[in-house]
């Protein structure tokens, strides 16, 4: 199977997808969005496992939930070593180069890939590893924050294979990497 890194995350209307202490509040501004369907079960049934940074990881158990994620969850650090003991066999630390993880995870017959976490979607960004994003703009201005973007060395192009609009209100748009 051809392997395949996607990113499905929602940002604020100025490209943030955390406030300026790192909150996600602002995610139910507009709280209908959370009883309709923008795509996220989808999505998530046509990956096979998901890649995410410590911080994105450790945001998730604060929130105190049950374990929301059906399919096996690989978390970047170089500084956890071990992971909640309630989370075994779901849950599994990698580090090393996106090369060598990515290996890893293949090597375990899993090639499409849910990646999320801001520092983590940006290196796989600086690497041209990212096939796919989609991306929720909840339209509010937060004025500052952790950016989903940050430099690259040499621009990348993308196509905008479909753009939804859902409850008059929030834009979702998905852009495929275009190689030439
Ligand atoms: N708006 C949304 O939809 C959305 C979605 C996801 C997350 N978020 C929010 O966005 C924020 C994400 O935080 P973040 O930007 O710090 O990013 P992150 O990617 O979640 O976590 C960064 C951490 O991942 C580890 N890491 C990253 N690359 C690595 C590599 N190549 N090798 C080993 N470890 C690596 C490092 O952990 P160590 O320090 O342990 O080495 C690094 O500090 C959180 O506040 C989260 O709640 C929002």
């Amino acid at each position: 199977m051809e392997p395949k890194n996607k990113v499905f995350i929602a940002t604020s209307l100025d490209g943030y997808i955390a406030d300026k202490n790192g909150g996600i509040a602002w995610l139910d501004d507009i709280p209908e969005i959370n009883t309709i369907d923008t795509g996220y079960e989808t999505f998530t049934s046509q990956i096979d496992a998901m890649l995410m940074g410590r911080t994105t990881f450790e945001t998730v158990l604060s929130f105190g939930i049950e374990w929301p994620y059906k399919k096996p969850v690989f978390v970047l650090s170089r500084t956890l070593t071990k992971v909640p003991q309630n989370l075994k066999g779901k849950v599994f630390l990698v580090n090393g180069t996106l090369k060598e993880v990515l290996q890893t995870i293949h090597n375990k017959g899993l090639y499409r890939l849910y990646i999320d976490g801001g520092k983590t979607i940006q290196s796989f960004l600086k690497q041209d590893l990212i096939d796919e994003i989609i991306i929720t703009i909840i339209p509010t201005l937060l004025g500052g924050g952790l950016s989903l973007f940050g430099e690259l060395s040499e621009k990348l192009q993308f196509e905008c294979v479909s753009s939804k609009v859902y409850l008059d209100k929030i834009v979702q748009n998905r852009f495929v990497r275009k190689k030439v």
